[in-house]
């Protein structure tokens, strides 16, 4: 196999071929080490097409986001279910769908994301706004803590991000285990099963990378019991317990029912699934959007003052009755969903990925085609189009209202003077984009407009910026490589309740 990889030559029509000399790894640890240095620097000697062998596949990047929507609409030749069905059983632990063994279950887990959008989005960002809330005040109202609520508190950013978001989001997907009832109305707050179930979460998602790029999970030292108790967490008889879950995950439950072929388990891991989709990008999306405007005094002054213009500050109290903070009223904040679009532009990394099933030529635009080979791999890399300076001047900058104009949300973006269709990418794209993208993005906006309406903010001088862990590149948002440091204490109208 070794062989046969490192003897494979261009083809007539096939895109410039890069192989490295190592045989099987190719290009693998350059593109690592900086993902988009190393495709910045392939486009500019081999033009927008071209295709690397990276750990034993060769991969056809495509870097224009012009060429893209051949890509996109091209759904026969170019699959992508297989290729995530195999990555997301493998890390996640459960039997690959595409088997035979389980016939219908893909389509039907397809079929229920379409209740993580339209009418059944309203109640779950009403419930988000709720838990939002709730869980923000037990982090001021907990008896154990014993500052005031106006004494100034200090953590991590991304830590605070991590727990109200977390436990936020679990709450309004799967409801209420019957031990966090407990935990509520009597304050006790030691190491809950929540923050355990989140430590674990951590350790897993630490080795996500290596995992999606199929490491055995038996070489990972302890990976592998921490995901076993991961998935035993939501194993059915536990489930069946918690009250309240959303629309979205009963529908799961009720699909996994249906199938005796699928083990307990199985239907546990994923459900586990899902809390990673819910969650491994949501929490380093929120650190971003909230970093960026703390470090912005003008960002963080026009979007507190779109939120107060819109919900009011002036009711003690008033957040929690507030019915307002729906996604009628959610999207009319323009600079916020503005300042939310670019710090996703700036942060986000992930890869759209599609298997060739054929060998074919994909025509690209009137004047150019390639061709490909049956099982290489066609990807397109938005980050390239996120930091491309004919489309998004200064790219580097942090923008809050880069995406408004004329008082309304931007969607025309140019590049060689033709209007640029997927300028923005965080989500995926075309079949596959992310099912949770709506939810994602409500819930963005939700976790700004508490925080900001709650407490008072600020980042502890004489830090160095936050800067991107890179070691991600492919899989979504990175999340930040420095430990930054906060203050917030509960804003004094908000405490008379
Ligand atoms: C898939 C991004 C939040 C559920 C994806 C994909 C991306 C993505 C890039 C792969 C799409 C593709 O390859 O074309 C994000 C980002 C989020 C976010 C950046 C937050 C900022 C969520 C949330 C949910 C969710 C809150 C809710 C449950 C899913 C699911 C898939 C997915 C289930 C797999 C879909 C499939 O297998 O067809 N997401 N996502 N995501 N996302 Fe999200």
């Amino acid at each position: 196999l070794l062989l046969m990889l490192s003897s494979r030559r261009r083809r007539e029509g096939e895109p410039p071929l890069i192989k490295g000399w190592i045989p099987f790894l190719g290009k693998s640890l350059e593109f690592k080490k900086d993902s988009f240095q190393f495709l910045q620097h392939l486009q500019k000697y081999h033009g927008d097409v071209f295709t690397v062998l990276i750990a034993g596949k060769y991969m056809t990047f495509v870097m224009n986001p012009l060429l893209y929507p051949a890509v996109i609409k091209q759904g026969k030749q170019l699959d992508f279910h297989e290729f995530s069905d195999a990555a997301a059983s493998t890390t996640f632990g459960y039997p690959a769908m595409c088997t035979g063994r389980f016939p219908g279950l893909s389509d039907k887990i397809q079929r229920s994301f379409l209740l993580l959008q339209g009418s059944t989005l309203n109640s779950l960002t009403l419930k988000m706004m709720g838990n939002l809330q709730l869980v923000l005040q037990n982090v001021f109202f907990s008896s154990h803590v014993m500052k005031r609520e106006c004494d100034w508190r200090e953590e991590g950013l991304y830590e605070f991000c991590e727990r109200v978001m977390f436990k936020a989001t679990f709450l309004t997907l799967y409801g209420q285990p019957p031990q966090i009832n407990m935990e509520v109305h009597s304050n006790l707050d030691s190491k809950s099963w929540l923050d355990a179930l989140r430590d674990n979460f951590r350790k897993f998602d630490a080795m996500f990378p290596l995992l999606i790029a199929r490491i055995p999970i038996g070489l990972l030292g302890k990976t592998k019991s921490i995901r076993e108790q991961l998935i035993r967490f939501f194993h059915p008889n536990g489930m069946a317990t918690w009250t309240c879950p959303s629309e979205f995950v009963q529908a799961r439950k009720d699909i996994f029912q249906q199938y005796d072929t699928l083990k307990d388990m199985d239907k546990a891991a994923h459900h586990f699934a899902i809390l990673w989709a819910s969650v491994g990008n949501t929490i380093p999306a929120c650190f971003w959007c909230l970093y960026h405007l703390l470090s912005s005094p003008q960002a963080f002054s026009v979007v507190r003052d779109e939120i107060i213009g819109m919900f009011g500050e002036k009711e003690p109290g008033s957040i929690l009755k507030c019915d307002k903070l729906n996604r009628e009223h959610l999207e009319k904040l323009i600079y916020l969903e503005s300042a939310i679009n670019e710090s996703l532009r700036l942060s986000s990394v992930s890869m759209n990925i599609r298997v060739v099933q054929e060998d074919f030529c994909l025509r690209l635009n009137p004047h150019c085609s390639v061709c490909l080979r049956k099982g290489d791999i066609v990807a397109l890399y938005p980050q390239s189009t996120h930091l491309d300076p004919e489309i998004y001047p200064n790219p580097q900058q942090y923008q809050f209202n880069r995406f408004v104009e004329n008082g309304k949300i931007k969607t025309e973006f140019y590049k060689s003077n033709l209007k640029v269709r997927y300028y923005h990418m965080p989500f995926g794209s075309g079949a596959t984009m992310c099912p949770g993208r709506f939810f994602a993005i409500n819930e963005l906006k939700q976790f700004l407009c508490i925080t900001l309406l709650m407490c008072d903010l600020q980042l502890n001088a004489g830090q160095q910026s936050a800067t991107m862990n890179k070691s991600r590149a492919g899989l979504g948002i990175m999340p930040p490589e420095n430990q930054i440091s906060f203050r917030y204490r509960l804003k004094i109208n908000s405490m008379e309740r």
